[in-house]
């Protein structure tokens, strides 16, 4: 049984992989969600992780965490998830709860201090609640089982060539968070173009239920980039390090000691994966787990069987 506190910016994708997790309780235990600023502005980001939560009548308490990144001008993906960060769903109704009382940090902390067994935290946005949390709180580091991120890439980025969004967006946080003794793995770029999720799947999937119309509607707003640019499918990259959790033996994974560039002009927020090893690095005890493939047609499936799920579960 895996336990988690999910820390993200929802968000399209955010949601998607919230929602895969619920589906699965016998697997996952989502004990809290923190929102940070990325997608969206963070209280459209909590709204959104409320409103979500309301359809499916679930109360996870969700804690509001940073509006902006440590040192960095604001950079919202308008773009991918229009002003709310989860435009297209108009029948979700805005949720009547409130987010809690605490900071983000100060909630994470009081849920991991007060927990008998380790949690791991899934991050899928910027890492500036992480890196706080860490920083403000040290003592928390032994009660994290591992960090599993989406964020950075091996080499092919999408906020610059080499540097993904959630690391661009904050790198100083993420420069912090790979400083520390955490145990890490890092769901990139490349591990989630390769678990995208084909358009015609899309386009043949029917609403059945309360999971696959939700699902229909988020992804048939999410997908437009995909056919804006001709691609015949499109990554789902939040869903990825949850699908790790479920089904790691579907993903290569290798060990590399991860640095943050925070000084680069053309290359800030890169993840620089260091491919020369042991004998050059002879004092790096604590590699990361880098995920680098994965087989697409078992993630595709483990992703939509995850709605069915919820369907049966949540009717109409
Ligand atoms: O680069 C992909 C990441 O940026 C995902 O977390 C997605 O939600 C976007 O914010
Ligand atoms: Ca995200």
């Amino acid at each position: 049984m895996h336990r988690i506190i999910i820390d993200g910016d929802p968000g399209h994708d955010d949601i998607l992989a919230f929602l895969t997790a619920l589906a699965h309780p016998e697997e996952i235990e989502i004990l809290a969600y923190s929102t940070v600023v990325g997608n969206a502005t963070v209280e459209n980001c909590s709204r959104n992780a409320l409103k979500v939560q309301d359809y499916f009548g679930v109360a996870i308490p969700v804690a509001q965490g940073y509006e902006q990144p440590l040192t960095r001008e604001l950079h919202l993906a308008y773009q991918f998830h229009g002003k709310t960060g989860l435009d297209g769903a108009p029948f979700l109704k805005e949720s009547q709860r409130r987010v809690e009382k605490k900071h983000a940090v100060e909630y994470l902390k009081d849920v991991l201090l007060s927990s008998e067994e380790k949690i791991e935290i899934v991050s899928m946005g910027p890492l500036t609640n992480i890196a706080m949390l860490i920083k403000t709180y040290p003592e928390v580091i032994a009660k994290i089982e591992r960090l599993i991120m989406m964020g950075g890439c091996f080499s092919l980025g999408n906020a610059l060539p080499k540097s993904e969004f959630n690391i661009y967006h904050d790198p100083e946080a993420a420069r912090i968070v790979f400083d520390s003794p955490l145990k890490i793995a890092m769901a990139g770029i490349e591990a989630c173009f390769a678990g995208a999720i084909l358009l015609k799947d899309i386009e043949a999937l029917q609403a059945k239920g309360k999971g696959t119309r939700l699902l229909k509607s988020i992804l048939d707003f999410y997908s437009q980039y995909a056919y804006k640019n001709n691609w015949d499918r499109i990554p789902i990259f939040d869903v990825t390090p949850i699908m790790y959790l479920l089904k790691p033996e579907i993903f290569r994974v290798e060990q590399y000691h991860v640095e943050v560039e925070i000084k680069g002009e053309v290359t800030l927020g890169m993840t620089v994966c260091d491919e020369r090893g042991p004998v050059y690095l002879p004092e790096v005890i604590n590699p990361r787990e880098v995920l680098l493939d994965c087989d697409r047609e078992e993630f595709s499936k483990a992703f939509f069987d995850s709605f069915r799920i919820l369907d049966e579960r949540y009717e109409l």
